[in-house]
């Protein structure tokens, strides 16, 4: 009897083992901080092209749309600026959706050697990254969703952090359940935490990498799966603990560095495509800028041949949104996204020089030192302003202060457009003022 135990383990180990550290690969990528090179700035002395009044020049906000924090109502005023003015970001709900179906679809595949301790109960650790960010919130909610652990308040799953719930008595998520092959397991969100540092930014990497260690201190063996909003944290929770653990950790983003990864046991991520988004993020403000339609080179092929199918991204004209479709990225598809700076071929064609000359664009990242948007997201602005002849200034924030952004704003009149990405949703109006002046 023991003796069939302690092979049964031994088996078990030597299979997560392979499931863990398996692959083939042999690739290891390095971190990408994402720091400094957000401080690039196209030195030039040109000013703007034309005389147009800065209220009526064109502006998108993306990453972060504009919207109550508490409520996620989304800031119309904000995004009917003018005529010229749109949200580009990724497609909330679905992602989450995705990225909940991802985690559940691992443990069933994996139940035999999901549970470690061998309790009956399959406890996760959840990294949450702004809880006044809806798309934070939708994730959490994904999650919670497809684990059966959601506790629905006012018609939606309750997002809040639960702190720690060993015990499972916690009442913003209750236990799932979960049957497979005949047996039943309890599903138990064991903590989770809003990953906000002491200075108050929010996502933030080195935080979650404190509390894996803390959490995995006091009840290391009950965690059978890491969970995070994004990639940054969940990469730090997995280099600190869960890759010599061999516990499964799933992030979003599907950033390089998570990517390669999934070679070593990283369990899956999200791709936003962030390739279609900073395309579109540059190309509504070409649009406007030459005066086209806005479906140029998105619904339409453009003069070079670039177009968008509607497998990648819908626009919501009520919203005056683009919303990129995701996509999960796991140890069976990985292969196809090892690079996440790579322009999308579809719209990588040069626009012609004439038809579509030289126009200058102010753009900020609310923190230069967030993992997606300082190793993905800019990198493939910095290939596309190329592609679409924009000249773009790109302002680095320090995530925590609007101010420090918008006082960089102090000279509208010398771009022809603006990008926009708050650090705090609620602000669209710290910005558009500067506009109106
Ligand atoms: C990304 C996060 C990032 C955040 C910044 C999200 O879409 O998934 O990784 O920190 O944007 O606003
Ligand atoms: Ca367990």
């Amino acid at each position: 009897m023991k003796k069939a135990l302690a092979l049964t383990l031994a088996a078990a180990m030597a299979l997560s083992l392979a499931a863990c550290g398996g692959s083939d690969t042999g690739s290891s990528s390095t971190a990408s901080t994402g720091t400094s090179e957000a401080a690039t700035t196209e030195n030039t002395e040109a000013t703007a092209s034309g005389d147009v009044a800065n209220k009526d020049k064109p502006l998108v906000w993306f990453n972060r749309q504009p919207s109550n924090s508490s409520t996620g109502e989304l800031d119309m005023n904000a995004l009917t600026f003018n005529d010229n003015t749109y949200y580009v970001g990724f497609d909330a709900n679905q992602g989450a959706e995705l990225q909940g179906q991802m985690v559940l679809d691992y443990i069933q595949k994996n139940i035999d050697t999901i549970d470690r301790n061998g309790d009956g109960i399959i406890g996760y650790v959840l990294a949450i990254g702004d809880i006044g960010h809806n798309d934070s919130i939708a994730r959490t909610r994904g999650v919670r969703s497809a684990l059966g652990t959601g506790v629905e308040v006012d018609g939606a799953i309750d997002s809040a952090p639960v702190g720690t719930n060993t015990d499972g008595t916690a009442t913003s998520v209750k236990d799932g359940s979960l049957e497979v092959n005949g047996k039943t397991y309890i599903v138990r969100e064991l903590a989770s935490q809003e990953m906000k540092n002491s200075a108050g930014a929010t996502w933030d990497a080195a935080t979650a990498g404190n509390a894996i260690g803390t959490w995995s201190a006091s009840f290391g063996d009950s965690i059978d799966v890491v969970v995070s909003n994004n990639d940054g944290m969940g990469m730090s929770m997995f280099n600190a603990w869960s890759k010599a653990e061999c516990v499964p950790t799933f992030g979003y983003d599907a950033n390089t560095d998570a990517v390669a990864a999934i070679a070593e046991g990283y369990g899956g991520t999200i791709s936003q495509h962030a390739d279609v988004q900073a395309y579109l993020t540059l190309r509504v403000l070409r649009n406007a800028l030459d005066g086209v339609d806005i479906d140029t080179g998105i619904g339409t092929p453009d003069d070079a041949g670039n177009v968008l199918t509607d497998d990648v991204y819908k626009y919501v004209e009520s919203e005056r949104s683009y919303y990129a479709l995701n996509v999960a990225v796991t140890a069976e598809n990985y292969q196809d996204f090892t690079d996440s700076t790579k322009v999308y071929e579809p719209v990588s064609n040069q626009l012609d020089a004439t038809a579509h000359p030289t126009k200058k664009v102010w753009l900020d990242i609310y923190n230069s030192a967030d993992n997606f948007l300082g190793s993905t997201y800019q990198p493939l602005l910095q290939k596309y302003d190329d592609l679409l002849n924009l000249e773009v200034e790109y302002i680095a924030g320090d995530g925590q202060t609007e101010a420090n952004i918008t006082n960089r704003l102090s000279n509208p009149s010398q771009y022809d457009a603006f990008a926009i990405n708050m650090v705090k949703t609620d602000n669209g109006a710290s910005y558009t003022a500067l506009l109106s002046q």
